[in-house]
């Protein structure tokens, strides 16, 4: 194991985005000595109200585009690590329009990891599980660290491209990275235009809840602050230029998810609707974290997922003003592409 690395500094790229603001929040709670930059475009995913609150001296917001190489120059220059989660992240904005998902997702982080390069900074990349492509259902094996390559959509393929830029700078050019591949987050300030929070919200606002293909698509749930303190455990004790897959053993189908949500919230389960499935739908993820918890000791403290589940209901029971701007817009382009 490396010896471990305390940074003071910190940048956080998406940082008003769902998993980005959950990971500055924690870090204010349980860092108390780190200062925070966060730099984010504030694009219809980013929401500064995400991280209001905070004190002034702990978090500062940087309103800015991952691809401003001089911006993040800048900013890299005078931090002690970088953490990148800033992305465009939806998959089906990205089957509707890719561009802004290559230039983000591939451009943004050549940009980053080159001002790392120059400035010597460690820089911890974010990604996902999608870059393995998905699993059969009738299958019983996970997505381990050596899985090979082999995303479905225009966002999983230009997460997988940032991947590799990322392990071939470690390699070329000796950078101080490390990756972490991640299932489904779930918790609070996730957009509705996502699974749980879209279903919980059609029903706050009296409409079914719908439900793509057959509904027996897997996805590999984890609480998004055990999401956080797997990746401050990899910034600070992981070791440097590998990477780390996390999840807490949290396959659900997505007809029992949502039937969960229905009885959570009183309704029947079957009041919901079918509609038109994702094209190159992805059938199941599912992840191994035996790497992260035998070489870090980590362990996810949300391990019950319907309790998890039941507090984000609340959650956005109590948070209507922070959604209700989003959903009207949200519903429209679902109705745009038929689902
Ligand atoms: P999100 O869409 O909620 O937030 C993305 C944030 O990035 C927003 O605040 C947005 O304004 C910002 N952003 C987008 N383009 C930008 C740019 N060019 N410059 C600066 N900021 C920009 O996404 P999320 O669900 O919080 O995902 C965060 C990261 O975690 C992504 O890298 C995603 O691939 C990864 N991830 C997500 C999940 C999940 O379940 N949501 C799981 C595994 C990994
Ligand atoms: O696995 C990690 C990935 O999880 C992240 O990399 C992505 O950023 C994140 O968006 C998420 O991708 P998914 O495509 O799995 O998440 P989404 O919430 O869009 O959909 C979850 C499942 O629910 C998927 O099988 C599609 C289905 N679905 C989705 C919506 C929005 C429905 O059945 N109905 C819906 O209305």
């Amino acid at each position: 194991m490396s010896e471990a690395f305390e940074p003071n500094n910190i940048l956080v790229t998406g940082g008003c985005g769902f998993i980005g603001s959950n990971f500055v929040r924690w870090v204010v709670r349980e860092h108390p000595g780190v200062h925070v930059t966060v730099l984010d475009k504030l694009t219809y995913a980013g929401n500064p109200a995400n991280i209001a609150g905070l004190p002034a001296d702990r978090v500062e917001l940087v309103v800015g585009d991952i691809c401003d190489a001089a911006l993040v120059d800048r900013l890299v220059a005078s931090t002690d690590a970088v953490v990148h989660y800033a992305a465009e992240s939806h998959n089906d904005n990205s089957i509707a329009d890719p561009e802004p998902f290559v230039r983000t997702n591939v451009h943004g982080t050549f940009t980053l990891i080159e001002a790392c390069r120059k400035h010597g900074v460690r820089y911890h990349h974010i990604s996902t599980d999608e870059v393995y492509g998905d699993l059969a259902l009738d299958d019983r094996a996970r997505f381990t660290e050596e899985s090979p390559y082999r995303p479905s959509s225009p966002y999983s393929s230009t997460k997988a491209a940032s991947d590799m830029l990322v392990r071939a700078w470690v390699r070329t050019y000796g950078i101080a990275a490390t990756i972490s591949n991640c299932s489904n987050n779930y918790g609070p300030y996730q957009h509705v235009e996502k699974f749980i929070p879209r279903q919980i919200t059609n029903i706050l606002c009296g409409m079914r809840p719908v439900l793509y293909g057959d509904g027996r698509n897997v996805r590999d749930w984890i609480h998004v602050d055990d999401h956080s303190s797997a990746v401050w455990e990899i910034l600070t004790r992981g070791r440097i230029g590998e990477t780390y897959l996390i999840g807490a053993d949290g396959e659900r189908s997505n007809i029992d998810v949502l039937r969960a949500i229905l009885r959570a919230m009183g309704l029947p389960e079957d009041d919901f609707d079918w509609v038109r499935d994702r094209p190159g739908h992805d059938r199941r993820y599912a992840i191994d974290p035996m790497k992260l918890r035998r070489e870090l000791g980590w362990r996810p403290a949300h391990a019950d997922f319907d309790a998890g589940l039941v507090q984000t209901i609340q959650w956005y029971r109590d948070h209507e003003s922070w959604w209700r701007p989003a959903k009207e817009a949200t519903e429209a382009r679902y109705r745009e592409q038929g689902q």
